[in-house]
């Protein structure tokens, strides 16, 4: 009898640990996420004055994870309004890249600057400000590195960074600049522009970059395409074909989106990148919600996460959103895989 109830305990908890459904978190809007040495480690965008930290050794477990406050800062010019923050790993050391705005600041058309803090060894250390990378409206700022060509930030910039945004008029694009500190950018340029009616729903955009390696050393971006706040709301991806990063000529965009609004959930989009813990597969962190069909964006998304797969030439394949609840396989590696110390792709 004891034996039996061992060998089910055991049984279970190695089940468990290998499935989860999703949403992996409620409140869960702009989700960017990263395996680190035995746990995940999950942030969103905060309304509520600081950045929150969601950290656990599984997916199933992160609805339960620990938290912690890993930000929040009185300034006036950088005091609210926290979004899309981002872990990355540059030589060793964990930064979290995000937006911030002043206070009482209008959600569209006033300043949202993008900023740096610097963190330790692991994401969990504790962050200290490092910096302003632009002082042009400039949102969901994050990190890229290309073979050859190095570190970059990509970004969603105006169209004329000198004038308000506009929806219509002065919308927003994917901007690229060379990274040429933690802290500090080179020349901006445009890479993508919304020009399919699906990046024009509600109004024209494109925000949200995320780099997406293979292992062929090919790089794409993904990128969240129309208003947030309809149902169209889609992941689409440029595709880099191997010259210098800032020319648009060096992209290509996919005509159509690679993930959008499917099986009860609404405004797929706004989307992370991660590795399982042993490295070996691709999983893709994005947001949706379920409770208004022509979309929301508000506290009612979540957070999901989803398979990316590769075909033998290197193109991706986005696991569409499933039904809320759906039992799925975990990914590769977080029963008793070996971790892995990198997250991050080889370096040059
Ligand atoms: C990483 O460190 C190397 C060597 O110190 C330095 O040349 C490089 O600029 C650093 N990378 C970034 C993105 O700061
Ligand atoms: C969220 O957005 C939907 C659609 O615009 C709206 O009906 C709902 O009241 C909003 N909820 C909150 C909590 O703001
Ligand atoms: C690269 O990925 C493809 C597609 O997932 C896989 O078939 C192939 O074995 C991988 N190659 C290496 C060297 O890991």
């Amino acid at each position: 009898m004891l034996c039996l109830s061992f060998l089910l305990t055991g049984f279970l908890s190695l089940v468990t640990a290998s499935t989860y459904t999703n949403p992996i978190r409620t409140q869960g809007a702009d989700p960017h996420m990263v395996y680190f040495q035995g746990y995940y480690y999950l942030l969103n965008s905060q309304i509520d004055g600081h950045i929150q930290m969601v950290r656990s050794t599984t997916l199933g477990g992160m609805v339960n994870g620990d938290t912690k406050n890993v930000w929040q800062d009185s300034t006036p010019s950088r005091c609210c309004a926290y979004w899309a923050p981002e872990q990355h790993q540059i030589n060793g050391t964990w930064y979290i890249y995000y937006t911030a705005s002043p206070q009482s600041a209008d959600p569209f058309t006033s300043a949202h600057s993008p900023y740096v803090l610097q963190g330790g060894a692991t994401p969990w250390d504790t962050y200290t400000y490092l910096g302003q990378l632009s002082d042009s409206w400039s949102i969901d700022g994050s990190i890229i590195h290309f073979p050859i060509y190095g570190h970059y930030f990509i970004y969603s910039c105006l169209l004329d960074p000198t004038q308000p945004a506009n929806p219509t008029t002065n919308y927003q694009n994917i901007c690229i600049a060379p990274l040429t500190s933690v802290s500090t950018i080179g020349t901006s340029s445009i890479i993508s522009s919304p020009t399919f009616d699906w990046e024009k729903h509600g109004a024209s955009i494109n925000e949200g970059p995320h780099a997406l390696y293979n292992n062929l050393s090919q790089v794409y971006i993904t990128f969240s395409a129309s208003g947030c706040g309809t149902q169209y709301y889609a992941l689409g991806l440029l595709t880099w074909t191997g010259g210098d990063p800032t020319e648009e000529a060096s992209w290509t965009k996919s005509p159509e989106p690679v993930l959008s609004s499917a099986n009860g959930n609404y405004g797929t989009g706004h989307n992370g990148v991660f590795l399982s813990p042993d490295a070996s597969e691709v999983w893709n962190v994005f947001h949706a919600e379920d409770q208004y069909p022509t979309g929301a964006c508000n506290s009612s998304r979540y957070t999901m996460a989803e398979r990316i797969y590769f075909a033998a030439d290197g193109t991706p394949t986005f696991e569409q959103a499933m039904k809320l609840g759906t039992v799925e396989q975990g990914p590769a590696g977080e029963d008793g895989g070996s971790p892995v110390e990198d997250p991050e792709p080889p370096q040059n």
